[in-house]
């Protein structure tokens, strides 16, 4: 079973939410393919309730690691499930850039989410810095080493300088590196950074390449059908 998760980072707060969701509700997307939306928290109530009775997921984009307690501006696992949410994305590298998260916040979010029964995307990835050197391999097997194998855990390669440049990573590269972390825990794995309809099918088409992670094409119900297409095996 092939995944295509959209991430709709600050988009879309809930009449958007609830209009795209509408529409997806109304497209035919292809069965075998497990579709899920992470809306932004404001918008995650519209979505559950427009989406119920589907089999898209509606997933957050964070989640924090206590249940509950003195943590301005965060949310916590048993608050998404009482919404509704099945899952939650961790570790985007847009939060390790601009939010101060690090691998060790990371996987404490990582395992307290799988510990309350949610699914997870814990996202990894290489800075272009970090490839030009030689040391994506190392910094990957860095950013999984606090993470286990559950069966609701899915790891999603996201190599930073290919977020939203329209630089995609070439399904050799990213077959490679979705090898290294197949090495160290067995479980499915995403890969994520411009993927668009025109590349989606050849990435998906890697034999490491479990599903994408889809940015900027999610935001619009035709390209992110398209690549949900794209995912059929
Ligand atoms: P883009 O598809 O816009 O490059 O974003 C990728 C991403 O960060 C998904 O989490």
């Amino acid at each position: 079973m092939s995944l295509i998760a959209g991430n709709w980072k600050m988009y879309n707060g809930p009449v958007e939410a609830g209009e795209l969701c509408r529409t997806l509700r109304k497209t035919d997307l292809p069965d075998g393919v497990e579709v899920i939306v992470c809306p932004p928290f404001v918008s995650l109530a519209e979505s559950v309730q427009v989406l119920a009775g589907t089999e898209i997921g509606v997933f957050a984009q964070n989640c924090h690691w206590e249940a509950e307690g003195a943590f301005t501006g965060e949310v916590s696992a048993p608050m998404l499930k009482e919404l509704g949410v099945y899952g939650t994305l961790v570790g985007h590298s847009e939060r390790r850039q601009w939010f101060g998260e690090t691998d060790d916040t990371v996987a404490r979010r990582v395992y307290a989410c799988l510990e309350a029964g949610l699914q997870v995307i814990a996202c990894v990835g290489e800075t272009e810095e970090q490839r030009d050197k030689g040391a994506t391999h190392a910094v990957l097997r860095r950013q999984v080493a606090g993470f286990e194998a559950d069966q609701n855990l899915v790891i999603a390669y996201e190599p930073v300088w290919a977020i939203g440049t329209g630089r995609t990573a070439t399904p050799d590269m990213a077959q490679e590196a979705h090898e290294t972390i197949k090495e160290l825990l067995d479980v499915p794995m995403l890969y994520g950074g411009s993927v668009k309809p025109d590349n989606a099918a050849e990435l998906l088409a890697q034999p490491a390449i479990d599903g994408a992670l889809v940015g900027g094409a999610s935001l619009e119900v035709d390209s992110f059908a398209a690549i949900c297409r794209a995912a059929i095996r």
